[in-house]
């Protein structure tokens, strides 16, 4: 075939040279420097978004697993093409990673628009690089597939197993609590993150794999395989060959697959995970670029009806790779089965019913996925509240609160973001008792870019009391690997006038989980009153930051940009 009558996907999305031909011609030019001839481009072309960053230490194995997945491009006749896109390591990321997760999906979905390709894989793993190639495959127009990079294995120090980032957080706190000292806390460090992979918990990064799966846009059994393990590889391949098979057929692209039915299994499968609070957010998000009208009180209403039932940390005992043992999500849709739509099709391309009835749990781990009928928690591992200090919602993991919190009046002590919080809650002479509410403020998506600052440090004075939990209340996010009674998201947030910018140290705070509540127990007309005098802080001079805080969408909403 000529390069004037060529139809391949290398063809496509010409440079716009004002002479097609041309363009045809000098790209075939170019990629002949690289190595390949018409045999090569001529294939369905697969394009690789490749996240590996030396910033993003859970992707350390995306080389592997990129090789993985470029060898089934290879086998099934396609043709592998990679490309770079913004990677977000969660630990290295300042302010924090969510600041960036529009622009990767923005970097993202325009990658895979500009650049020639039938199907694309995406590779992510680390907190928001799943959630931002979930927002770009749905603005795509053009079949999509994820991978993740799997979960880490898990330490051991003292005799004690130890995982990232639940452990990190309880050993910290007994560290502030003065129950290790300097030398333990570091010897502790070697053994928290012993491997590549996302966090070895039920964190955000698994959560989103998870609901990656469920939704459909992953190949089933990949959320949970470990990071290190051959299964992880095997599974990189089984993608590539798949991508081949839907770039020839052209379909289904993402929005075939991100289904009101698909959100509504998704949100009862985070119910059962127990899963982290940003995937309310994210999920927001997803759905509004796919056109899905998905709002936060459904995730109250449809999780509402199934119980906890993975024993996955921080909502259980157990951590990921034990839960890939348990059989990992498969088992757990087969084992939801009951509540779940299961007409639905992914990029197996495979009705969920017929993928259910190949399902056989691993019945000696059976323990980490609980029956139905013998659930690790209640209904309602997540709920969502609405009150007088968050009209448009505000969002509580009650699965890793304390119950005897979750029906708390107390009065508030009011920190602001970018204070040195730690430092003010260390003072020794600190006027605060285990009633007291801890406020955060100014942490929501234009106060900060919405941080994981929700779970706010127990304060010194309390912890070594061994006060292990009070109420926190806040705007900002916290990560899925915090546990403790915190309610996060309050929308609208402080930083846009909401009335969590108005709470005065010593006002009393109601938070009533079972009647989904959260309240100021403040005079309505003092609210307003004190609203009407309250000035916001000046928005980010420029750039990047300056167009997020001026167009990014609530928390309730998805925080997505809002013209996207
Ligand atoms: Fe990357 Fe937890 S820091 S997944």
């Amino acid at each position: 075939m000529s390069a004037q009558e060529s139809v391949s996907a290398i063809d496509h999305s010409r440079t716009a040279y004002g002479d097609e031909a041309f363009s045809r011609y000098l790209r075939r030019a170019f990629l002949a420097s690289a190595g390949y001839d018409d045999v090569d481009l001529d294939r369905p072309v697969i394009g690789i978004a490749v996240t590996t960053s030396a910033y993003n230490t859970c992707h350390r194995e995306m080389p592997a697993l990129a090789d993985a997945v470029r060898r089934g491009v290879l086998e099934a006749g396609g043709l592998p093409m990679e490309f770079p896109t913004i990677s977000l390591g969660e630990i290295l990321t300042s302010p924090t990673s969510m600041l960036f997760r529009n622009l990767m999906a923005m970097d993202t979905e325009e990658m895979i628009h500009a650049l020639p390709m039938d199907a694309a894989i995406l590779l992510g793993g680390c907190d928001k690089t799943v959630p931002a190639q979930l927002m770009a495959a749905a603005s795509a127009d053009k079949p999509v597939l994820l991978e993740v990079v799997g979960p880490m294995m898990t330490g051991s120090w003292r005799g004690e197993r130890l995982g990232a980032c639940t452990d990190c957080r309880r050993l910290w706190a007994r560290h502030r609590a003065g129950e290790l000292d300097a030398g333990e806390i570091t010897q502790a460090r070697g053994e928290l993150v012993t491997t590549a992979g996302t966090c070895a918990v039920m964190g955000t990064a698994s959560t989103m794999a998870c609901m990656t799966e469920t939704l459909g846009m992953m190949l089933p059994g990949g959320a949970t395989a470990g990071a290190a393990t051959g299964e992880r590889l095997r599974h990189g391949a089984a993608t590539g060959r798949r991508a081949v098979e839907l770039a020839r057929q052209g379909a289904p692209i993402p929005r075939e697959i991100l289904t009101k039915h698909a959100f509504e299994n998704a949100i009862k499968v985070l119910a059962a995970l127990g899963g982290s609070t940003n995937a309310l957010v994210h999920l927001v998000a997803v759905a509004r670029r796919a056109g899905i009208d998905l709002s936060l009180t459904e995730f109250d209403t449809i999780g509402a009806k199934v119980p906890l039932l993975v024993d996955c940390k921080p909502s259980g005992a157990n951590y990921m790779e034990d839960f890939h043992r348990s059989g990992g999500l498969p088992a757990l849709l087969k084992e939801l089965e009951p509540h779940l739509e299961t007409s639905t099709v992914g990029i197996s391309g495979r009705p969920l019913a017929e993928l259910l009835e190949q399902t056989r749990p691993r019945e000696d781990w059976q323990h980490v996925i609980r029956p139905l009928g013998d659930p690790l928690g209640p209904p309602g591992a997540l709920a969502v509240l609405t009150g007088s200090l968050a009209p448009n919602g505000a969002v509580i993991k009650t699965s890793a609160a304390s119950a005897e919190l979750l029906q708390h009046t107390g009065p508030a002590f009011v920190v602001e973001a970018g204070q040195d919080i730690a430092r003010i809650l260390d003072d020794p002479d600190l006027d605060i008792t285990p009633d007291h509410v801890l406020v955060l403020r100014g942490a929501g998506p234009v106060g900060a870019g919405m941080p994981e600052a929700g779970a706010l440090p127990i304060p010194g004075k309390l912890a070594r009391q061994g006060i292990r939990d009070i109420v926190r209340v806040s705007d900002a996010r916290m990560s899925g690997t915090s546990y403790g009674t915190v309610v996060l998201h309050c929308d609208p947030e402080a930083a846009a006038g909401g009335p969590l910018a108005v709470v005065r140290n010593g006002d009393l705070i109601r938070l009533d989980v079972p009647a989904r509540r959260l309240d100021l127990m403040v005079d309505e007309a003092e609210i307003a009153r004190r609203l009407r005098d309250f000035t916001p802080a000046p928005l980010p001079s420029r750039g990047w930051r300056r167009l997020y805080a001026e167009t990014v969408l609530p928390a309730s909403q998805g925080a997505d940009l809002s013209f996207l």
